[in-house]
């Protein structure tokens, strides 16, 4: 049974060199996946491979149904999670096309269905959180990062907003006195329900653009975003392959 999947986020709707076996579509109780599930080949391992916006990129990062994706790579097997992740830029150092394994996260999230502990008839759990993490997995990216020569910032904290919409300058400026180093929309409630879980979970983030008000101030623009995707995300699979 294949143990490993990868949530893909924005420039990830696919993954190319990944040599698909085969597709399911599945259900859980808590409704239906971003997707069907793709099981397939790449580098020397069998990967499941799940784009949380959908294959057409058609879903809002607030929209995503976080417990349904979760639940079914449970369902199918799946034991370690890596969710990749475009984000902002805002410790300085963290410019476009770096990549950053997050340490820690600060959720600024709101209204998502973010739990398995909610079911009526079921006890209420507190997972513990401090390290939202897996220290295992972390460890294992560390080192097919320094296997392949990428160079990875692995002390980030990861501050998640609600999106869609980019922050303003103000709310950048907030987040960095927070403590956060980057910036992204969908790193919540993913990390914590992979924990509720048991699954071992990190992010593999792409620096896409300065965070709103940083880089010279100019506007975030979608023609640098995607250029910068293309070179983080060459690092990024250098990164998956070496797993
Ligand atoms: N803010 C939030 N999410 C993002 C950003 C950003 O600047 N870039 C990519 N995802």
């Amino acid at each position: 049974m294949t143990s490993l999947a990868l949530i893909g986020g924005t420039g990830f709707d696919r993954l190319v060199g990944l040599e698909v076996a085969r597709q399911e579509a599945v259900k859980t109780p808590y409704g239906e996946p971003s997707g069907p599930l793709l099981f397939g080949r790449l580098g020397e391992r069998e990967w499941v491979f799940l784009p949380r916006h959908g294959a057409g990129h058609t879903i809002a990062p607030h929209q995503i149904n976080y417990r349904a994706n979760i639940r079914a790579l449970k369902d199918a097997g799946v034991t370690r999670v890596i969710g990749l992740a475009a984000v902002g830029g805002i410790a300085a150092g963290l410019t476009p096309g770096r990549v950053v394994l997050p340490e820690q996260i600060i959720d600024y999230t709101w209204g998502r269905a973010h739990t398995f502990f909610d079911s009526p008839d079921a006890a209420v759990k507190h997972i513990e959180f401090a390290q939202p993490y897996s220290a295992p997995l972390r460890a294992k990216i560390i080192a097919a990062a320094e296997a392949g020569g990428v160079e990875l910032a692995s002390e980030a904290v990861y501050a998640v907003t609600q999106g869609p919409r980019l922050e303003t300058a103000a709310e950048i400026d907030r987040l960095e006195r927070d403590g956060a180093s980057i910036v992204g929309m969908t790193g919540m409630p993913e990390a914590a329900l992979a924990r509720e879980a048991g699954m071992d979970y990190a992010t593999l983030a792409i620096v896409v653009n300065p965070a709103a008000g940083r880089g010279g101030g100019g506007e975030i623009n979608m023609e640098t975003i995607a250029e910068n995707l293309e070179v983080g995300g060459a690092k990024v699979m250098e990164i998956i392959t070496r797993l």
